[in-house]
């Protein structure tokens, strides 16, 4: 038997803004399944916390989106997990420099790899779920540099460019059953790990940022969850939520 709640699934959400998106869309009664990679015991501590508070409202799913074949059967572990599938958020991600002279094969591969077809694949995968939900939505975590280019970054910025030009694509392939549309933050949370940016790099992105502070993940799960549980008449669009960031000057 189909769950009686709305299902959605989040790739990348173990921690950071993937686990702050999941706890706010639970907060609204969403059942939550959490993709997540590298972060299971992240994801296990997170999913047992919010079973808690209401009992098999969320799952862990694990798998590599680098690795193509493991698209079906996360699919199929989604739609097995409750029955239905409401909404997708592709928010995982792997981030970090390709200096020209210095970019690989394998480069190209991991960074489009997480941020262009995973996606692209897994909405494949899941659109007939999302078309019979009758409330169907799609939302994808861009990035204000798939526009504006972060220096030393062109990979990253490609592929991220490719993720928002599938948001519009299919905005219009998945009508009408079904909304797609992104969130293009700015800086939220500074990276980690090998994206990880030098003192000096924050202060000057920080004096380009109207608001004149970082933006915290839950400032990207509000706009993802306005984008999946109001906006009825939104489609195609991409949402940059980043202080102002991307008209300034
Ligand atoms: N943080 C910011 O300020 C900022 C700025 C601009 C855009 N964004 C975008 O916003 C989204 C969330 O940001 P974030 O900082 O929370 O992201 P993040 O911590 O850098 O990455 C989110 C998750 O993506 C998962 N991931 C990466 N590569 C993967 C792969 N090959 N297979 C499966 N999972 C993979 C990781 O899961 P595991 O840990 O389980 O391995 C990671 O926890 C991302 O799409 C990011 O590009 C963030």
């Amino acid at each position: 038997m189909p769950a009686d709640h709305p299902v959605v699934l989040i790739t990348g959400a173990g921690r950071r803004v993937g686990a702050a998106t999941a706890r706010q869309l639970h907060a609204r009664g969403w059942t939550v399944l959490l993709h997540c990679r590298r972060s299971r015991d992240d994801a296990d501590r997170l999913a047992a916390e919010l079973n808690a508070l209401r009992a098999g409202s969320a799952h862990v799913l694990v798998a590599d989106l680098d690795d193509p074949s493991v698209i079906t059967p996360l699919a199929e572990a989604a739609i097995a997990a409750c029955g239905r599938l409401d909404a997708l958020v592709n928010n995982a991600s792997t981030f970090h420099p390709t200096p020209v002279g210095d970019i690989t094969d394998a480069d190209w591969d991991r960074l489009f790899g997480s941020n262009a077809r995973a996606p692209l694949f897994l909405t494949q995968a899941l659109a007939p779920a999302l078309r019979a939900s009758g409330r169907g939505a799609v939302v994808n975590i861009t990035d204000i540099h798939a526009d504006y280019p972060l220096a030393g970054h062109v990979v990253y910025c490609m592929a991220k460019a490719a993720l928002a030009a599938m948001t519009k694509a299919l905005a219009k392939d998945l009508a009408p059953a079904v909304r797609v549309n992104g969130v293009a933050p700015g800086a939220i949370l500074w990276p980690e790990g090998e994206g990880e940016m030098d003192a000096d790099l924050q202060r000057e992105i920080l004096r380009s940022i109207p608001l004149g502070r970082e933006g915290g993940v839950d400032a990207i799960a509000e706009t993802v969850t306005y984008l999946i549980t109001g906006a009825s008449y939104i489609s195609g669009q991409i949402v940059a939520v980043d202080g102002g960031r991307s008209v300034w000057g």
